[in-house]
């Protein structure tokens, strides 16, 4: 699991900070990036590690909130189009869904779709998903349920995913614009391991649109404070989990549209000097330094259609909502030629 890891640093002593209480890989994982994080300048940590519990239960509340246009959005459009989705997507579909959350977009799909025969929900969080996999298994008994714990940033080193079924093709789902937090390099990285998975079959991908700023910088600047504490939430789970000893109440939460890179920055604005401590490594932080947290990049549908195509998918159906925000695209893995749709 350490394997990999851009930047080793000893497993011994990160053994001892992830086994206080019963550690895991995932403690490890996110000593080591978080090591990383705080050695390197400018401090960058995947969005990843905002994913625990907590973080799951306050992205789930930024999907409510009156500024994040994106939940909404999306499901506004599988409501309206998914007959027409499905209908490209043809029967005896086995989905495989990528960072699966709350499975509840997935329920959409499986309703609309003729005779599908699998799903499997691939997510980073074990637990969660398997609770999740559960219910869904109740709702659709006639549909094998399959959770799998996965990165989809490192598809190429995918475990336990099960061979194809003869007779069903592969769909990869992906909704969210959760593409969005990779660079459009790894992204295309992402894609082409995708097709390759998804051979015969497609993706049906979520992508959020360039939009004026002032809507962006509004859905990641809630006047509840809802993305501040999603965003803080990472330095909260680093004292708990590895008792890092931040003082999370001096971090500024900043988020902003940067036009030239198409993107949301997200930020963590060190207001106060402090020193940190993970595994027996200290470091300090001045007033003024950032932690990058999370880029949220954002699409034209013909520059999200080229890059699908640069990484070996035909980009067929587009559906957007009529403002624009958000589109969703069917891309065609037509590896094996014939069964291309
Ligand atoms: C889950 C990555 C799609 O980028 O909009 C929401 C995460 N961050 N508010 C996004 C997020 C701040 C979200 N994605």
């Amino acid at each position: 699991m350490l394997a990999g890891a851009a930047n080793p640093i000893e497993n011994a002593d990160l053994s001892e900070a992830a086994g206080r209480d019963g550690g895991n890989d995932h403690r490890l994982a996110f000593a080591r990036d978080l090591t990383q994080c705080l050695a390197e300048t400018p401090h960058i940590i995947s969005p990843k590690y905002f994913y625990d519990e907590a973080g799951s239960l306050l992205f789930e509340r930024i999907c409510e909130l009156p500024e994040y246009y994106v939940t909404r959005t999306e499901l506004d459009l599988l409501q309206r189009d998914l007959p027409a989705m499905a209908q490209t997507i043809g029967p005896n579909a086995e989905v495989l869904e990528f960072g699966a959350g709350s499975l509840l977009k997935a329920r959409l799909l499986l309703r609309a779709l003729e005779s599908p025969r699998r799903f499997i929900a691939m997510d980073i969080s074990g637990a969660h998903l398997q609770a999740a996999a559960a219910q869904l298994q109740r709702e659709f008994p006639t549909v094998e349920i399959i959770a799998l714990e996965g990165d989809f940033n490192a598809l190429d080193r995918l475990q336990g995913l099960p061979a194809i079924e003869p007779g069903s093709r592969r769909v990869g789902f992906f909704p969210g614009s959760t593409v969005g937090n990779l660079s459009p390099l790894e992204a295309n990285r992402f894609l082409a391991d995708s097709a390759r998975l998804l051979a015969g079959g497609g993706l049906l991908i979520g992508v959020d649109l360039v939009k004026s700023p002032m809507v962006l910088h509004s859905a990641y600047n809630d006047a509840a404070g809802v993305t501040a504490a999603f965003n803080r939430n990472v330095l909260v789970r680093a004292n708990r989990e590895l008792d890092a000893g931040f003082d999370i109440d001096s971090f500024a939460h900043y988020a902003f549209y940067e036009p030239r890179l198409q993107r949301i920055e997200m930020h963590l604005i060190c207001l106060r000097d402090q020193t940190v401590q993970i595994a027996d490594r200290r470091f300090t932080l001045r007033a003024g330094e950032s932690i990058h947290t999370e880029n949220s990049r954002k699409y034209t549908v013909e520059g999200f259609r080229t890059l699908a195509a640069s990484a070996g998918f035909t980009a067929k159906a587009v559906w957007c909502d009529p403002m624009q925000l958000f589109s969703l695209h069917w891309l065609a893995s037509g590896v094996t030629g014939s069964e291309e749709r």
